[in-house]
């Protein structure tokens, strides 16, 4: 069975991590999603949350027997060690991404020579989002409707305590 991990902080999910994430399932046997659970990194929503909006977006697109929501902490390449596992998933965007991503593949490849990382490009219309984009649009009671699953609009809402669309 070809299994894919796709790791990510997902502080909250986007539009476009559900495209990578249709994606990597009509590619491989099982996606597993794992979300980095690293306290130094200040994620805005909880692991809890994080793991409530992923379940939602599986729920939806009906994936739950090819997608599994997991976290970890610490490297990546002692979770994949962990999994059994040496493939990951990665989505690139821009250029600014191939720079941040080129050097995490090359200093993993270092720690764990049988890594292999798939990237997948979403579709154009999510080139340009972020989760960083996101919160700062929703801090700032904006309208989130268009970059983020609907099912996902309450929890990030309320983490604003914003009660607008
Ligand atoms: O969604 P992100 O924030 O771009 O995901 C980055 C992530 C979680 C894949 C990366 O930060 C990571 O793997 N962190 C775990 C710690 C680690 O292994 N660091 C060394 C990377 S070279």
């Amino acid at each position: 069975m070809r299994k894919i991990i796709y790791p990510g902080s997902f502080d909250p999910p986007t539009n476009g991590h559900v495209d990578l994430i249709l994606r990597a399932s009509k590619i491989f046997d099982f996606v597993i999603v794992a979300i980095l659970n690293n306290p130094n990194k200040n994620a805005l929503f909880s692991l809890e949350e994080r793991i409530e909006m992923l379940q939602e977006i599986i729920k939806k697109n009906n994936l739950k027997n090819k997608v599994e929501i997991d976290n970890f902490n610490g490297l990546l390449v002692d979770y994949l060690k962990l999994k059994k596992c040496n493939l990951v998933l990665r989505g690139l965007r821009v250029m600014s991404d191939f720079e941040y991503e080129f050097q995490m593949i090359l200093t993993n490849r270092k720690m764990f020579p049988e890594i292999e990382t798939i990237y997948l490009m979403p579709d154009i219309k999510w080139i340009y989002l972020s989760s960083s984009l996101i919160k700062e649009i929703a801090s700032f009671g904006g309208d989130i409707s268009e970059f983020v699953p609907k099912e996902i609009i309450p929890l990030v809402r309320r983490k604003f305590n914003n009660t607008k669309k």
